[in-house]
């Protein structure tokens, strides 16, 4: 299936009684892999969670580590962007050169890199002293 075809489907499964705003993620791992993840909201409102981290948290359980490309999609203006947090969690598990597609639900596509879309991310070596 296309990460376009899994992440439109899982979107409407979202549960996003408070900001009404549904998102669906699909990403691929180096193996060939597809898992799928949509936002999940609380009523304690900071306990929600986005549907990326949905779909690694997906790969993590299935035994994969390693995305080979991501995608996400929502009814918005513009191709929907991951929130700075998510954009760390796919660069946990993504190299810069992975291809990020953000989309909307009418079409509008945009692909970014994970370098793209966190310059300066924080990485291992940043503890490095010696
Ligand atoms: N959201 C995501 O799931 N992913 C994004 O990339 C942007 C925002 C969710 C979080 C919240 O449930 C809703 O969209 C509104 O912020």
């Amino acid at each position: 299936m296309s990460l376009l075809a899994a992440a439109t489907e899982v979107r409407e499964k979202a549960y996003a009684p408070y900001s009404r705003f549904k998102v669906g993620a699909a990403l691929r791992t180096s193996a060939g892999t597809v898992y799928v993840g949509c936002n999940v909201e609380n009523v304690a409102y900071p306990e929600g969670t986005c549907a990326e981290a949905g779909a690694i948290a997906a790969m993590v359980a299935g035994g994969e580590t390693r995305i080979a490309e991501v995608l996400v999609i929502a009814d918005s203006p513009e191709p929907v962007p991951p929130c700075g947090g998510c954009r760390q969690k796919i660069a946990e598990f993504a190299g810069q050169e992975v291809r990020v597609t953000l989309c909307t639900t009418d079409g509008k596509q945009k692909v970014m890199t994970v370098a793209e879309l966190l310059p300066g991310v924080f990485t291992a070596a940043h503890m490095d002293r010696t």
